[in-house]
């Protein structure tokens, strides 16, 4: 097992792994494999079922730090929620999800995980949880809307610190069926620029997702 460039992404032979939470020892969120190193306990990080693994495989490089603030909007079931867990370890994870299914099984599966908060709320109204979460380091967004750029933005300019960053998952289906993904993925650049952020980095998410790019960007 060995450490990545990204902080609390280790490798071995071609998967990507974190290290589970000590609260959360020996349990496992969905069904990944657990291995054990030198007495440490790693989950393995599956690309096929979470995007930002299939991202970190296609090459992604994000800025997490142990002790970051993660806005993360899209939480789903806590799939993806849990990883990041593991890695900002010191920090805290903003779980937004407006599904309450969705929801009731998040609490389930990342109940016991300290540094995750889960919000039930829509993130098309940033404001709606103003009293939960203030500036955090790095927005991550995955919520397959139509106006997914829109949602990013207002949740960007309310709460990202400057220097911050952010991604942001974009299913070109979700946008525009009729659209091209490639003409899909230029109208959200150009959206997400115009609004004065920077676009870092797009990486196509084939082969672990069909149309889906994801998008880096920072915010001066
Ligand atoms: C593709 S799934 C996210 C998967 C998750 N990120 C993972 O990797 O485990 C998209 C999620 O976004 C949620 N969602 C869609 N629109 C939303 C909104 N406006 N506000 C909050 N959550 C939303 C959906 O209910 C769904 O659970």
């Amino acid at each position: 097992m060995k450490a990545t460039s990204i902080t609390g992404v280790y490798k071995e032979k071609n998967r990507i792994y974190t290290e589970n939470l000590p609260c959360c020892k020996g349990s496992t969120v969905y069904n990944e494999r657990i291995v054990y190193y030198r007495d440490r306990e790693f989950r393995s990080w599956n690309p096929y079922r979470s995007k930002l693994a299939a991202a970190i495989s296609n090459g992604l490089k994000i800025s997490f730090k142990t002790d970051s603030k993660i806005l993360y909007l899209g939480a789903a079931t806590g799939t993806t929620v849990s990883h990041v867990s593991d890695i900002v370890r010191d920090g805290w994870v903003y779980a937004v999800e407006n599904s309450p299914v969705a929801m009731k099984k998040l609490l389930y599966t990342c109940g016991k995980r300290h540094n995750v908060i889960p919000v039930l709320a829509d993130a098309n109204h940033p404001e709606r949880y103003g009293s939960i979460v203030s500036g955090v380091d790095f927005v991550y967004q995955d919520v397959s809307q139509r106006n997914q750029a829109e949602i990013f933005k207002t949740n960007v300019f309310r709460y990202l610190k400057k220097n911050g960053e952010g991604v942001l998952m974009v299913k070109a289906r979700s946008i525009d069926v009729s659209l091209k993904p490639k003409k899909a993925y230029e109208l959200v650049c150009l959206e997400l620029e115009d609004a004065g952020l920077k676009i870092e980095r797009r990486i196509d998410l084939h082969p672990y997702d069909k149309d889906h790019m994801v998008i880096l960007v920072s915010y001066f």
